[in-house]
């Protein structure tokens, strides 16, 4: 059994991270034949990406995939640790799915994902969930139809958790989600250790994968036919840096935009490390799309101070601007955490301030949530639950306002939308803008994984509708 801790996961080095290839042995090929298996994600992209992973090991084994868990053979959960909200979620799903285990004991259940790697979460279901047959973490991801071998046979709780990042494994089978859209993960981990934040103790530290590999990956998805990339990592401005002495994130930006895809997107941005030569990738390649999230958390200095956050409102709002500057037509989004320890009236005051100046196209808003283990942690939480809500649903005000606003802009206008499926609304068909707005529109099927120009004519809070310009 291996269990995580948290002061393991803490410690950073240079010690050299290796690259190695997934393998499978012949004797898990058939584990899971004629079997069924549900898959639940939560959390971010990260996740459902991994989660993309987790489908193609469990479909190389047998299984295949069905969307009701009360009848599947087989019911894996890949967790997130950021809120505690999301931690309920899922003890919440354990608790239907331990009912669902009195009558049909055969079903196998196992747990993944950050919440794994978290110590209070394994000493919980060691003690009070025995029930749950196995639980892996997000470093070996890898070793799943291995796992799954052995709960089977040694027929008792599996706990194999690392606490400290392995090598980077190429090759894992994947099973992506979407078509025309992937995702590519361009560095594991982070370095960053906000003081609120639980991800550099679930991710481990910074690993960029080797560029040749995410460049030949990209190319391989533009011979599939997808239009669509979204580079991934905690903070993707890092890349590179624990890797090359010459080589960075706007260089791979450049490399990337020359395989001709039609759309690059990346995920997510730490405004501390975003370099001129990147802003000068996006204004100058056409398929980098004019779209960032740079996550601000909050607009009071004395509050970002204490989050670890490493810039300030004033260095914040300078990058913003150059952003607005130099990429016509950009649309910024942001994260904002309300309710940090310490944070007062006036602070909170600042945050809105700020979003005034801002006026984000969108925004995700969240009320702290104490991690265990994190700085912040043992920081008093001092702001009551009722004033937290308060906070939230003011900010949310406006922000939905600036939101709306944005979206009201774009009636009469015409965009590129990269049209994904048909959208729920009768009869129509849904994609997306190259700022991520989502468009309704009127089309025949076959218009679907193209790129289109739409004319907008009607917008809403969250979506837009459009008509096909031929
Ligand atoms: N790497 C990204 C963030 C990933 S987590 C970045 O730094 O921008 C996504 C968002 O969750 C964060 O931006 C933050 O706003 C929120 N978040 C993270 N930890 C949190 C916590 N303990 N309580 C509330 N919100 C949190
Ligand atoms: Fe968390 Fe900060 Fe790393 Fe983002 S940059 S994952 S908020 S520690
Ligand atoms: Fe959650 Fe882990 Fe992502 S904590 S937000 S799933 S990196």
């Amino acid at each position: 059994m291996n269990t995580p801790s948290i002061n393991k996961a803490k410690i950073r080095n240079k010690e050299i991270v290796n690259k190695i290839n997934y393998e499978i042995d012949d004797k898990y090929l058939n584990i899971g034949k004629n079997k069924t298996y549900y898959i639940k994600t939560y959390g971010c992209q990260m996740n459902e990406r991994d989660s993309e992973n987790i489908c193609a090991m469990l479909e190389s084994i047998g299984y295949s995939r069905i969307d009701k868990y009360e009848d599947a053979d087989f019911i894996i959960l890949n967790t997130c640790a950021i809120r505690e909200n999301v931690h309920n979620k899922v003890f919440g799903m354990l608790g239907r799915i331990k009912h669902l285990k009195e009558t049909k004991e055969d079903v196998i259940v196992g747990v993944c994902g950050c919440m794994s790697q978290e110590e209070i979460v394994v000493n919980k279901i060691k003690d009070k969930y025995k029930w749950i047959n196995f639980v892996f973490g997000t470093h070996n991801l890898h070793k799943l139809p291995e796992i799954i071998f052995n709960s089977i046979n040694n027929n008792r709780q599996e706990i194999d958790v690392w606490s400290k990042e392995g090598d980077i494994v190429e090759g894992i089978p994947i099973h992506r989600e979407n078509k025309y859209k992937a995702w590519v993960n361009i560095i594991y981990g982070c370095d960053k250790f906000c003081t609120y934040c639980i991800v550099p103790f679930t991710r481990g530290k910074e690993r960029s994968r080797d560029k040749e590999d995410i460049i030949n990956e990209v190319k391989e998805l533009v011979k599939e036919g997808y239009k669509e990339v979204t580079l991934l990592g905690q903070n993707v401005n890092a890349y590179g840096k624990d890797k090359y002495d010459n080589y960075n994130m706007s260089n791979l930006l450049n490399d990337i935009s020359k395989t001709n895809i039609e759309r690059i997107k990346f995920v997510t941005s730490h405004p501390w490390d975003f370099t001129d030569d990147m802003i000068l990738e996006i204004k100058n390649n056409k398929n980098i799309l004019p779209y960032i999230h740079l996550p601000v958390q909050s607009g009071s200095n004395k509050i970002l101070k204490l989050m670890g956050r490493r810039y300030t409102k004033e260095t914040y709002l300078e990058l913003f601007n150059k952003l607005k500057d130099n990429i016509p037509n950009c649309s910024i989004t942001t994260d904002i955490i309300v309710g940090f320890p310490g944070e007062t009236e006036e602070d909170f005051n600042e945050t809105l301030d700020l979003v005034n100046e801002c006026k984000f196209d969108s925004a995700y808003t969240f009320i702290y949530s104490p991690r265990s283990g994190t700085a912040s942690s043992r920081l008093i939480d001092d702001i009551s639950i009722e004033e937290k809500e308060n906070r939230l649903y003011k900010l949310n005000e406006i922000v939905n306002k600036y939101a709306r606003e944005k979206m009201d802009k774009t009636v009469g206008n015409i965009y590129k939308v990269l049209v994904e499926s048909e959208s729920n609304k009768n009869g129509m068909l849904m994609g997306y803008t190259e700022t991520g707005k989502l468009v309704n529109l009127k089309g025949d099927i076959s218009l679907i994984g193209k790129i289109i120009d739409v004319k907008i004519i009607e917008s809403r809070t969250w979506s837009l509708y459009g008509e096909h310009i031929q």
